[in-house]
């Protein structure tokens, strides 16, 4: 299946800090939200019915089902052990960090190559995978979010190969409360990992281009 949009129905792997929060703005932008945790839909349910009132809580097997989007939202240890081969066709969105702290020594990811090409290359070979949303906070996505067009509205950074699947991506992120900066392909994803320029930063998009292409100078 490849989603030419608009995306309407979107599921997300893990109903943690990050998944529950991009659940919530989904939500509030009128998405169709799916969600799944590590257990069965009747232990994500009792977590949904609370903290993301309105999503559907499914097994990860049926998370992919009906949906135009993907999000990974799980710790980076254990996105190998998602049902990978469901995500055949489908837009993926990666919103995961390597975090050490939490991920333990990935060895994987310590080979200096952006995350998400790593990410991308586990995946079926015609999943389209954006990464986006690792550098904020999951408590600000919600916090900050803010109509299109207000003077203190937050960018989030966009990195992928199909530019189809980024531009579906930045009109999501957009209907989240952001602006969407397009940064380049995969190869260029390190500019939103942890230790970046704008990793944590919570920049305005001229800001957020201007620190990008600082950084890109001194490297
Ligand atoms: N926290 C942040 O501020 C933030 C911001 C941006 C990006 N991120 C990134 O987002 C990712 C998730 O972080 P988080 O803080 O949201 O983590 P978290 O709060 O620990 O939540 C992780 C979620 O993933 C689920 N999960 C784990 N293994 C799974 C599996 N095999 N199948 C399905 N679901 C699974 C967990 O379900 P169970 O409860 O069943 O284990 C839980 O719902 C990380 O890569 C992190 O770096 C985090």
């Amino acid at each position: 299946m490849t989603t030419t949009g608009p995306i309407r129905t979107i599921g997300i792997f893990g109903a943690g800090k990050s998944g529950i929060a991009i659940a919530r703005q989904a939500l509030a932008a009128g998405y169709n939200v799916r969600i799944t945790t590590s257990g069965p839909a009747e232990r994500t349910a009792l977590v949904a019915a609370i903290l993301t009132p309105g999503a559907i809580a499914v097994d990860g097997q049926h998370l992919a089902d009906g949906t135009d989007l993907v999000v990974l939202a799980v710790p980076l240890r254990a996105w190998r052990e998602l049902p990978l081969a469901l995500l055949a066709g489908r837009i993926v969105v990666d919103v995961m960090n390597y975090w050490p702290p939490a991920d333990g020594i990935l060895p994987e990811f310590e080979t200096g190559r952006p995350s998400s090409e790593i990410v991308r290359d586990g995946l079926p070979p015609d999943a389209r995978l954006v990464k986006t949303v690792n550098h904020i906070g999951y408590h600000e996505i919600e916090e900050l979010a803010r109509p299109a067009g207000s003077p203190d509205r937050v960018a989030l950074a966009v990195a992928g190969d199909d530019t189809g699947a980024v531009a579906l991506v930045s009109q999501f992120i957009d209907d989240l409360g952001f602006d969407a900066v397009a940064v380049g392909g995969l190869a260029a994803s390190a500019v939103l990992q942890p230790g970046s320029a704008i990793f944590g930063a919570n920049l305005g998009r001229d800001d957020m281009l201007a620190a990008i292409e600082t950084a890109g100078q001194r490297s």
